[in-house]
């Protein structure tokens, strides 16, 4: 047992030299907020989601934001008080020590590379269906991943694959390239929903929201979970992203005032966004009607409507904001991989900063090519609760972080201190846990073999080459 639980400190942690330069401001990480929020989420999941929860769609978005909330306070803590990059993964190896480290930086992979992975494959049918509305269709075999509708024959996703290539190429030369295409991008994408709430908002009939939770809270219908609970852990997805912006520390100014407001100051604009959409949403159509619109559930409310003018443009908004989702989640990725690299954890190619661009090149690279892989093969619906369950893990492990680094280093310097602790974290850790009771089963054990994984190669290569290892 010897070894597994060392941890780092703080004050080793701060002195560490960063070559990454320090360029962003609040609004900055706001808008990488944003960027990794809003995507598949509400643009994909809601139709799964509705049909799920019925209307009551918009209590399970809030049930999903409070505990991100309360999490994101723990996330903004925990950051003002490491501000360096690597996030929970950072947090747990101060707090609980290197194996626990481990875990957590083996589940932000999880939720970062399959998480982009699957924001890929999102993506892709929105812009599959721009293409055919512009009158451009590519091979049917080249649309989806083999198997992802019955009776049509496929082999792979060809715009998911590609997607993920380009934004790779983008993250790996550098960080301000990276913040003003996100910048944009979420500019257009916050528009865009405005816009779509503007003119669908006078198209609600309030009887389509009776009866508002024809499943409850948690209920089983067609052989699946239903109700509030289930639908919350499907579309917790929609809020994963915020804590990506914790791992920007190392490249941004005064971050501990800065990281707290960004995470939280993102992810409230982002929650205030989504419930209004969800009402709309199912207010507008009655929820059944979403079975026929899984890909795109936006599209049927416009149908509805009749403004195929505004399809065209939620859809362009769509595939923009897909793609900040997809640029953030890889963005984070790679300095996940570069802190565990420095540590010892993983190999130091992955840390290996280039001196040309400043940032872990190579390391990008490895893993932006195994996302635009996994996006070519993946299934949208297990892999989105698979990264569920990775993210809501390692929001139990911060928040419980929290209370325990309280106790046992009440004197290091907090830029930010979480109110009410400690019920914020205990909330948070209930509202996780509650949450991933939500999912099915299946999405458990398909992450206690990841687990396993990432066990093996702790055990076969971390532990040995950890830099903790000379201390
Ligand atoms: N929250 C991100 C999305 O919904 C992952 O796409």
């Amino acid at each position: 047992m010897s070894g597994l639980f060392r941890k780092k400190d703080v004050n080793d942690l701060l002195a560490e030299a960063t070559p990454l330069t320090r360029t962003l401001k609040t609004m900055d990480l706001t808008f990488l907020g944003i960027g990794a929020i809003i995507g598949t989420g509400i643009f994909v999941l809601t139709g799964k989601g509705a049909l799920t929860a019925g209307p009551a769609l918009s209590v399970s978005f809030l049930l999903a934001a409070v505990c991100c909330g309360f999490t994101g306070l723990c996330y903004a803590e925990f950051a003002s008080m490491a501000p360096v990059a690597g996030s929970a993964y950072t947090y747990s190896y101060l707090a609980f020590g290197e194996i626990i480290a481990f875990i957590i930086g083996w589940d932000l992979i999880l939720e970062y590379a399959l998480g982009a992975a699957t924001v890929s494959v999102g993506w892709s049918g929105y812009f599959l269906n721009l293409l055919s509305e512009m009158g451009i269709h590519i091979p049917t075999v080249l649309t989806a991943a083999a198997g992802t509708t019955p009776g049509v024959t496929t082999y792979f996703n060809l715009p998911a694959f590609l997607i993920v290539l380009v934004i790779t190429w983008i993250i790996s030369v550098g960080i301000n390239q990276t913040k003003r295409v996100n910048d944009t991008m979420v500019i257009i994408k916050l528009a865009v929903i405005v816009l779509f709430i503007i003119c669908t908002v006078w198209f609600v009939k309030p009887h389509n929201w009776v009866p508002f939770s024809p499943y409850g809270f948690y209920s089983y219908h067609a052989g699946a979970k239903a109700g509030i609970l289930p639908a919350a852990s499907i579309v917790f997805f929609s809020f994963i992203g915020f804590d990506s912006v914790a791992s920007s520390a190392e490249e941004t100014i005064n971050p501990s005032k800065t990281l707290p407001r960004g995470i939280l100051l993102s992810l409230l604009i982002s929650t205030v966004l989504y419930i209004a959409m969800t009402l709309i949403m199912t207010g507008v159509v009655k929820y059944t009607v979403f079975t026929k619109y899984l890909n795109a559930p936006i599209l049927a409310v416009l149908h509805q409507t009749g403004q195929s003018w505004l399809a065209l443009i939620v859809s362009i908004g769509a595939i923009l904001g897909m793609t900040t989702v997809i640029l953030v989640q890889l963005y984070g990725q790679s300095r996940i991989c570069y802190s565990m690299s420095r540590d010892g954890l993983f190999p130091k190619f992955f840390g290996d900063v280039s001196p040309k661009y400043k940032t872990p090149f190579k390391g990008t690279w490895f893993f932006g090519i195994l996302t635009a892989i996994a996006g070519g093969f993946i299934n949208l619906n297990i892999l989105s609760e698979l990264v569920n369950i990775g993210t809501l893990t390692a929001f139990v492990l911060v928040s419980a972080g929290i209370m325990w680094m309280r106790k046992s280093h009440p004197e290091i310097h907090r830029g930010f201190r979480a109110p009410g602790v400690p019920f914020t974290p205990i909330i948070a850790v209930i509202f996780c846990i509650t949450l991933i009771i939500g999912l099915n089963w299946e999405t458990w054990l398909r992450f206690i073999v990841w687990f396993a994984i990432g066990m093996v190669l702790y055990f076969v290569y971390g532990r040995k080459h950890s830099i903790l290892n000379a201390k």
